[in-house]
């Protein structure tokens, strides 16, 4: 087995799938007990270069439960320990940054993001339970490679998007660096996760062409899935979504660029591509596409 890998450990968008209180098409599918609609937790990957020491790309609401279903991100020695020895952040969103809350018990670690990231958390005095002498908050210039231990190393780069819900009130929130993908790198691969965008300019095209890997917002099939369910008032491209499908969707965007596996996260329950067989799930494996899920594993 490779040493190197990516394990996705939550595959959904905000809310995870089913969410708590959703009767959407997909999760009535789930509540009545229909196995084509299975569960996933919130958006998260963890990524490894040599299989001991791990990189988290996001930190959900879910990491407890995807701590306790991933044996690899178990202690095992001391009497405090953890293989996860940093954390990435894409964005300030609450689905990416909540976890942090769960990971304050006395446990050295790195957080890493773009100062604008960053001041969203320094902003919400509930992350100062992460005790600063322990757990150190770095910011990460684009386009700087980073390494890590492992012979892993990351490069963060901006793509479009928007501020956080919770700032969205604050008329000054800038979206310069708010949301940004991150390139990973082993041994001379590639990989690039954005599990939030809103458009695929001919830059980030360029920028993805001859990546291994591409993990990719998959959150909406189309801009007004929220309004057609009748579960919300957003368009996608309000969200700061681009939708897979449609003329300038992600899939009319990247399918036909020379990246080796395509894979899509972050996806919302509102999504078709969660039920297994639909037309929207052929239709996006028949392009090459793959729809991630817990505990899905890629080796690269
Ligand atoms: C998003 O991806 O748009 C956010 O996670 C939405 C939210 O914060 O609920
Ligand atoms: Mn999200
Ligand atoms: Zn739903």
């Amino acid at each position: 087995m490779s040493r190197s890998r990516i394990v996705i450990l939550g595959s959904a968008a905000g809310g995870g799938s089913p969410q708590w209180n959703c009767r959407c098409t997909v999760c009535s599918l789930y509540w009545a007990g229909d196995p084509r609609v299975i569960e996933r937790t919130q958006s998260s990957i963890a990524v490894t270069g040599d299989g001991e020491n791990w990189l988290l790309l996001n930190c959900s609401p879910d990491l407890r439960a995807q701590v306790l279903r991933s044996p690899f991100l178990r202690p095992v020695t001391g009497l405090r320990h953890s293989p996860i020895s940093a954390v990435v952040l894409t964005n300030g969103d609450i689905d990416h940054t909540v976890g942090l809350l769960s990971m304050r018990e006395l446990q050295a670690f790195e957080i890493y993001a773009t100062s604008r990231i960053l001041k969203s958390l320094a902003e919400n005095s509930m992350f100062s339970a992460l005790s600063s002498s322990l757990v150190t908050r770095v910011p990460v210039r684009l386009g700087k490679e980073v390494s890590l231990p492992g012979d892993l190393a990351f490069e963060l780069f901006e793509v479009p998007g928007k501020v956080p819900l919770y700032e969205e009130r604050h008329k000054s929130a800038s979206r310069v660096e708010a949301t940004v993908g991150v390139r990973l790198s082993v041994r001379g691969r590639t990989a690039h996760y954005i599990p939030g965008c809103a458009a695929v300019p001919s830059e980030l095209k360029r920028r993805l062409m001859g990546s291994d890997v591409l993990l990719f917002d998959g959150t909406l099939w189309s801009d007004e899935e929220l309004l057609i369910e009748g579960v919300g008032t957003k368009t996608g491209e309000r969200m700061g979504h681009i939708s897979i499908s449609g003329v300038a969707g992600s899939l009319a965007e990247l399918s036909d660029l020379d990246i080796k596996r395509k894979i899509y996260t972050h996806i919302n329950n509102t999504n078709p591509v969660l039920i297994d067989g639909s037309p929207e799930r052929n239709h996006v494996e028949m392009k090459g596409w793959k729809i991630s899920y817990d505990g899905m594993e890629i080796m690269f």
